[in-house]
């Protein structure tokens, strides 16, 4: 079927706290590719995703707000785009049996996920490994099939689950007649992986994140800890993979960038270098910020955008089933 059209969405699992990387990786790119397209786009919280990671109750209830509040400071208008929580559409946990039904076990056995958990684990662990850790490729293919969206950006983690997603729509769409788009990743190059403290991804599993929902004194105490080398102030330095140098790159323009390739090679100390991360990054998240101290004294309103999200898309995620159900015989 051919993708005329741009139906845009993306999920975040609700574990841990959103970071620097989930906002340049993810939201900002998300929201900068739904500027200007009325063909709808769809950001949700992937709440049913996270319990597969993370069973406490108090985590995951704390990370949906945080996570919500992430998208909703970085700018997301919910006039213009769909926002909901996963759980709020039980379309979608409908739609995934059916799916369930129809897809390979050969197909999920090849997943990343599930083969990383299986190297690490021995055969008597292996009850350890949940069944919703095993399909959870087939919810995600659910979530972005019963919309019918065509693009998905997602980082370069999510690739195969793209590939799944169009595996299990092939398959449908051949069975059953012709009704799902082939939905197309949007995955942002490598260059644009952003480092967390200690030079690696930055991730949540890492400890090493820059929280993106924080106050002044926090971001100034955590760029202080990014690990650099021990040149002394008046060395010259190299800005090639340099942490300090590559997040600072990633909040300015090309003018910014190369003075401060000139005080590297100027011999910059790493405080006064860490200092004009600083001000860069906490002049260009102000904004962010004080979205946050803004919606976050609004106590219901997380809550309440949510569940008016909620009530707007699911009309589209019921007739999607609906057409799912007469094809399949169910009605
Ligand atoms: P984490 O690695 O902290 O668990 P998630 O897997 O929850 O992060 O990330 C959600 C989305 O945020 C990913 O699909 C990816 O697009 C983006 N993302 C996460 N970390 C980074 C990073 N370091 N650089 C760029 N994008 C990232
Ligand atoms: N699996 C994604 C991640 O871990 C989150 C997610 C769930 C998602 N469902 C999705 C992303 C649908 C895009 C589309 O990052």
């Amino acid at each position: 079927m051919a993708n005329e059209i741009k139906k845009i969405l993306t999920g975040i699992t609700t574990t841990g706290t959103p970071h620097i990387g989930n906002y340049l990786g993810a939201i900002k790119p998300s929201l900068n590719l739904a500027k200007g397209n009325n063909h709808g786009s769809y950001f949700f919280l992937a709440d049913y995703h996270a319990i597969i990671k993370n069973q406490n109750p108090i985590e995951i209830k704390k990370s949906i707000n945080d996570v919500a509040l992430a998208w909703l400071s970085s700018g997301l208008d919910t006039k213009q785009s769909y926002f909901y929580r996963q759980s709020d559409i039980s379309e979608i946990t409908d739609l995934s049996w059916i799916f369930t039904c129809l897809t390979s076990k050969g197909l999920m056995n090849r997943a990343h996920a599930y083969k990383a958990a299986m190297s690490t684990r021995s055969s008597e662990d292996e009850k350890k490994i949940t069944m919703g850790l095993f399909s959870y490729p087939i919810l995600m293919a659910t979530d972005i099939l019963i919309f019918n969206s065509t693009h998905v950006p997602v980082g370069h983690d999510q690739t195969q689950h793209l590939e799944m997603t169009r595996d299990i729509a092939m398959r449908f769409n051949h069975t059953f007649g012709n009704i799902f788009n082939l939905p197309e990743a949007i995955i942002p190059t490598t260059e644009n992986l952003v480092p967390g403290t200690d030079g690696r991804k930055m991730s949540k599993t890492y400890n090493n994140i820059i929280p993106l929902l924080c106050d002044e004194k926090t971001l100034k105490k955590t760029i202080a800890k990014i690990v650099t080398n021990s040149l002394e102030p008046g060395e010259p330095k190299d800005f090639n993979n340099c942490s300090v140098f590559k997040l600072f790159s990633f909040f300015s323009g090309m003018e910014e960038i190369e003075d401060f390739k000139e005080d590297y090679r100027n011999g910059i100390s790493w405080g006064d270098a860490k200092k004009k991360l600083f001000l860069q990054m906490n002049e260009k998240l102000n904004f962010v910020r004080e979205n946050y101290e803004k919606f976050r004294k609004e106590k219901d309103l997380v809550n309440d955008l949510l569940a008016e999200g909620a009530k707007k898309v699911r009309p589209q995620a019921a007739e999607m089933l609906d057409n799912v159900k007469k094809l399949i015989g169910i009605c």
